[in-house]
């Protein structure tokens, strides 16, 4: 007997028992029944057509180790994957070994629990800002691939907002406001705003940050959407102030609530976002007593969306 959410079989090697449905009225697609490790080209084609109409995938019980993880990311994104951020500054020194994982977790390579005060920490407490992943280097992120191997019993979620909703729902006067507007990306900037300067002379030479177009149009799925992250630091040509509070102004409208689905995770979860049309912001658990074990892996938008200038 089928349930009433099952939808017709998948191709590739997705099987009968694979489910499909959309946890968001705009976006976010939940699969089960899939073993990611075992998809053939067809599979991997139609990840990508789910990943365009979705931005979002919640893929449920997938026991990736972390160079499968690595390899189904290089898969999916067809290229290169980010290796300068997870290496550099947020190195959970070498907790996780393979080169390409990002470490999104409060543990040390002791497995313990990293202190309060810890520089790590207090640096990846910028991930609870509203962001995208790497918009402050060149090329931008196309996926991020977040894989839970350990989560808090209360707390630690992660939020997404569409970008595209956004978009469309802008008042038309807002929209020809940003048409062809470029803001300045920074994460030295997005740090700073929540106190984190400490940053060394080559970490700062590392991120120089980059310019971004404000609108977006996605070679996928064609939908507008606006880009925007914690990392936007200001609109290039206006005055910082005037341009900061419009970026300001544009983040809250971007993310209200009817555009925010909030993930609450279960080890085993794999969850895929398009980060040239979404945001996402991770959200507080109690880290002195609970343990949170995500590991990422991202990849870079190799052939740049197509911006509207
Ligand atoms: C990330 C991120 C937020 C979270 O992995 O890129 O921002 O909930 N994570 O940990
Ligand atoms: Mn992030």
């Amino acid at each position: 007997m089928q349930t009433p959410r099952r939808r017709p079989p998948v191709v590739g090697t997705m099987t009968r028992t694979t489910e499909l449905r959309q946890l968001h009225p705009f976006f976010v697609g939940e699969l089960s029944g899939v073993d990611l490790r075992a998809l053939d080209g067809g599979g991997i084609d139609e990840m990508r057509a789910l990943m365009d109409r979705f931005a979002v995938l919640v893929v449920r019980e997938q026991p990736f180790d972390d160079a499968e993880q690595v390899a189904f990311a290089r898969r999916l994104g067809g290229g290169e994957i980010v290796t300068k951020v997870g290496r550099s500054v947020i190195d959970h020194a070498a907790r996780l070994t393979e080169p390409g994982m990002t470490d999104i977790s409060n543990l040390d390579e002791h497995q313990q629990i990293i202190a309060r005060d810890d520089r790590r920490r207090m640096y990846s407490l910028g991930n609870r800002l509203w962001h995208t992943d790497s918009s402050f280097q060149e090329p931008i992120a196309r996926y991020s691939m977040l894989s839970a191997k350990e989560v808090p019993r209360v707390g630690g979620e992660t939020e997404y907002a569409d970008m595209r909703a956004a978009y469309d729902a802008l008042p038309a006067a807002m929209k020809a406001e940003i048409e062809g507007l470029r803001a300045f990306h920074s994460i030295i900037y997005s740090r700073s705003t929540i106190g984190f300067t400490d940053f060394s002379d080559a970490e700062r030479a590392l991120f120089p940050g980059a310019e971004q177009p404000l609108v977006r149009v996605h070679p996928g799925s064609g939908r507008t959407s606006v880009y925007l992250a914690s990392h936007a630091s200001h609109v290039i040509g206006w005055p910082v102030p005037e341009g900061r509070i419009l970026l300001r102004e544009l983040t809250a409208l971007a993310t209200l609530p009817q555009f925010v689905y909030r993930h609450t995770w279960r080890a085993g979860d794999f969850v895929i976002w398009d980060n040239r049309c979404t945001m996402h912001r991770g959200l507080a658990f109690d880290e002195a007593t609970q343990r949170r074990d995500l590991r990422r892996v991202t990849t870079v938008d190799v052939a740049p969306a197509a911006a509207r200038a």
